[in-house]
């Protein structure tokens, strides 16, 4: 009997929702019991080592971060997840401006992992910078093509088709990570950029410290944050009192630069089926 697993990483929320619709389909479909839910946005559940078994089908979702699996993220996909034969669905999400190589990357990480690959897809949601780059994706229609790729998952179990790595689109193996540029169209470096913390307005709720997928976040140091800060705006979106935000220029020309150029298109869902 088959085991539907969802696993995601997921800081602002929309990749869970995507992989949790998905998964809930094909396990309906396949009158499975509930998903097992395995949410790796916190770094202590990427210490563990999953092992899966053949018959199981295994969704996995991260955002497109700079055109690539989060980097992050990438060594916990390549060296905790073994696959076994199982079933997998590769999924990304981006925030309309492009998924590039992130798909493909995380369609070839699976494969190599001894995964066998039932199709995937590229969902754009809200961009974690900026309100109006796809603004309330998913919506329906994007549900509807999540329901499409479920369906399709479905009846490649039934038919035994499995599709290769290569079929994702985009570079096998993935190129260099997109190079951010500012409103000038010159590259915008904020590699160090940090949320900075309005004291007047913090609570000390300790939110912020939580949500942080990167535990850097310092409650002795009145929660700002002292370690590595991977710009996903989980702090900033979770925090009740809209006490944190980015003040880097260069950070704030990128997000411009992202407004200007890709907020009134809407782009579509690619599904690899
Ligand atoms: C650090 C960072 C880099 C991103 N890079 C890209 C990108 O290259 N292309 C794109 O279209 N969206 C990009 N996005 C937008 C995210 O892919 C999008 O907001 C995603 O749906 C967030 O997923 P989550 O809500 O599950 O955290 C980036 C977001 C962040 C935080």
């Amino acid at each position: 009997m088959s085991s539907i697993w969802t696993l995601y990483f997921s800081p602002t929320g929309s990749t869970k929702t995507i992989i949790d619709t998905i998964g809930g389909v094909v396990s309906g479909m396949l009158e499975t019991e509930e998903p097992i839910v395995v949410d790796f946005t916190q770094p202590h559940m990427r210490e563990k080592k999953l092992t899966f078994a053949e018959e199981d089908i295994v969704f996995v979702g991260v955002p497109t971060y700079a055109g690539r699996v989060p980097n992050k993220i990438m060594p916990f996909i390549a060296e905790n997840l073994a696959g076994n034969g199982a079933y997998a669905v590769p999924v990304v999400t981006y925030g309309n401006r492009s998924f590039d190589d992130s798909l493909a990357e995380l369609a070839d990480l699976l494969e190599g992992n001894g995964f066998r690959l039932l199709g995937g897809g590229a969902f754009p949601c809200q961009h974690a910078f900026a309100e109006n780059l796809a603004t309330g994706r998913p919506d329906m229609m994007d549900v509807l093509q999540a329901l499409q790729l479920g369906e399709a998952v479905a009846n490649h179990l039934a038919s035994g088709t499995v599709l290769k790595a290569e079929a994702f689109p985009g570079n096998h193996p993935a190129g260099p990570y997109y190079v951010p540029k500012g409103t000038d169209g010159q590259p915008a470096k904020f590699l160090k950029a940090k949320p900075v913390t309005d004291q007047e307005k913090c609570t000390q709720c300790g939110i912020c410290a939580k949500a942080c997928p990167m535990g850097s976040i310092d409650p002795a140091e009145k929660f700002e944050a002292t370690g590595i800060c991977i710009k996903c705006q989980a702090c900033i979106k979770k925090c009740p009192v809209d006490a944190k935000h980015f003040d880097d220029e260069a950070f704030l020309s990128h997000r411009q630069m992202l407004m200007d150029n890709f907020g009134t298109i809407r782009k579509e869902v690619t599904l690899v089926i």
